[in-house]
C-alpha cells in the first residue's frame, strides 16, 4: 500500500503557519534575554524556573535517543503520551468526517480523544482471547479511516498482541498505525521502534509513567518518520514539556540501572501474585500478562470491587468492558501491598461464598 502523508494530513494543518516562540527565533544560549517577558530576578521558589524551557527538549532527546536507539529527529516528546494521542487526532482527523479504528477492550483515551475531536470510532473487538482479528480490521477500513490504534501489551487485558497481525495491518493499511507500547518495559517483546525505517505509516507511543516510575512528571514519547514528527511539533503548544520535567528526566537517565532493577522486582512480584491468586478457589481466571497488572476474573466483580474499596484496597473495575465480564484489573504493588490486597480479596470472596 502506498502511504501518502500529504493525503492523510488535514489541509488546514498543512497550510498552518505555526507559532514562532521566542526560543524558536533566537536559539543561542548566550546573551541578555529580553525577548520572552520572563522575570529577570528569578522565581518565588528556591530553585530558578524563570526561563522558558527548550521547546524541542533537545538535551533530553539526545540522551533518550542513545537509550532507545531512535534518532532524536524521529522523536516527539509530550505532556504524557495522552498529549501525542490528542495531537494525532488534531493533525489527521477532520471532525465529523474521518474515523479511526480501535480494538476493544483497549485503553480508553483513544475513544475519548476521538470524541473530543468529533471523530467517529469504528470498533473491531479483539477475539475473546484478546488477539487482533487482522482481516476484520482491514475490512473495516474505509476511505475516511485515518488512524488504527493498537495497544501491545494491551490495557486492560495485559497480554501482548501477535506481531504478525500487526505487520499485516502495517502492510495493508495506507493510513497511520499507532502501536501504543506503554507497558513494553515489562514485556519480552521487542519494540516496534525497530521497524520505523521500514514502515512510514508506523508511529510508536511509549511513556515514562509506568516502568520508569515518573507518572507525575508527565512525559510521553512518540516515535515516527521525521515528517510525522514535524507535524506534531508544528501543532503542539510551544513549551509542552516543563523545564522541571526536562531536568529531572535528564538526571534520571544517569540512573538507568534502577529501571532494570525495578522492572525485575515488579515482574517477580507479579509471578508471586499469579501463584497466590491461583490458590484462591473463587478466583476464576488470571489472564496472561506481559505488563505490570493482571486481569482477574471473580464472581460478581463489581460488588467485589466495591467491597475491596470498603477495605481501602483500590483496584480497577473492568467488568463492564467488552470481553472483561466480571474482571478486575489489579496493578502489581509492593510485596506488602499485594499481601494486603490478597488478604482483603480472600475475605471478600469467602464472605461471598457464605452468602
Ligand atoms: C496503553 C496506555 N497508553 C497511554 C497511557 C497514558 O500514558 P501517559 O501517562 O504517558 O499519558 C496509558 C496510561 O494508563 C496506557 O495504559
Amino acid at each position: 500500500m502506498a502511504f501518502d502523508l500529504s493525503k492523510l494530513l488535514r489541509p488546514h494543518i498543512a497550510a498552518l503557519k505555526p507559532y514562532s516562540s521566542a526560543r524558536d527565533e533566537y536559539t543561542g544560549k548566550e546573551g541578555v534575554f529580553l525577548d520572552a517577558n520572563e522575570n529577570p530576578l528569578g522565581s518565588i521558589t528556591r530553585e530558578a524556573f524563570n526561563r522558558y524551557p527548550d521547546p524541542y527538549q533537545m538535551a533530553l532527546k539526545t540522551r533518550l535517543s542513545q537509550i532507545k536507539k531512535v534518532p532524536a529527529e524521529n522523536m516527539f516528546l509530550g505532556n504524557g503520551s495522552d498529549e501525542a494521542i490528542d495531537l494525532l487526532f488534531r493533525a489527521f482527523c477532520r471532525p465529523g468526517m474521518d474515523n479511526v479504528i480501535i480494538l476493544p477492550p483497549t485503553y480508553g483515551m483513544y475513544e475519548v480523544s476521538a470524541g473530543i475531536n468529533d471523530t467517529r470510532v469504528v470498533k473491531v473487538p479483539l477475539s475473546t482471547d484478546f488477539q487482533i482479528r487482522e482481516d476484520e480490521v482491514l475490512q473495516a477500513v474505509d476511505a475516511h479511516t485515518k488512524i488504527i490504534f493498537i495497544c501491545s501489551p494491551n490495557n486492560p487485558s495485559g497480554n501482548k498482541l501477535h506481531r504478525d497481525a500487526i505487520y499485516k495491518i502495517l502492510k495493508g493499511f495506507d493510513g497511520l498505525l499507532v502501536v501504543d507500547e506503554a507497558y513494553i518495559d515489562f514485556s519480552d517483546e521487542p519494540s516496534f521502534c525497530e521497524e520505523l525505517d521500514r514502515y512510514p505509516n508506523l508511529l510508536v507511543l511509549q511513556t515514562l509513567s509506568k516502568a520508569w516510575g515518573l507518572a507525575a512528571l508527565r512525559l510521553g514519547m512518540a516515535y515516527a518518520s521525521r515528517e510525522i514528527i514535524a507535524i506534531l511539533n508544528k501543532i503542539k503548544p510551544p513549551y509542552n514539556v516543563s523545564g522541571l520535567t526536562q531536568q529531572t528526566v535528564l538526571q534520571a537517565m544517569g540512573n538507568m540501572d534502577k529501571l532494570g532493577g525495578m522492572v525485575q522486582d515488579i515482574l517477580k512480584q507479579k509471578e508471586k501474585l499469579i501463584k497466590d491468586l491461583g490458590k484462591i478457589s473463587r478466583v476464576e481466571k488470571v489472564f496472561p500478562s506481559q505488563s505490570n497488572f493482571l486481569l482477574v476474573k471473580v464472581p460478581d466483580a463489581h460488588k467485589v470491587y466495591q467491597q475491596l474499596i470498603g477495605k481501602k484496597i483500590i483496584v480497577r473495575d473492568r467488568s463492564k468492558v467488552q470481553h472483561c465480564d466480571d474482571c478486575l484489573r489489579i496493578t502489581v504493588g509492593t510485596e506488602g501491598e499485594n499481601k494486603r490486597m490478597l488478604q482483603a480479596l480472600n475475605e471478600v470472596l469467602e464472605a461471598q461464598a457464605n452468602d
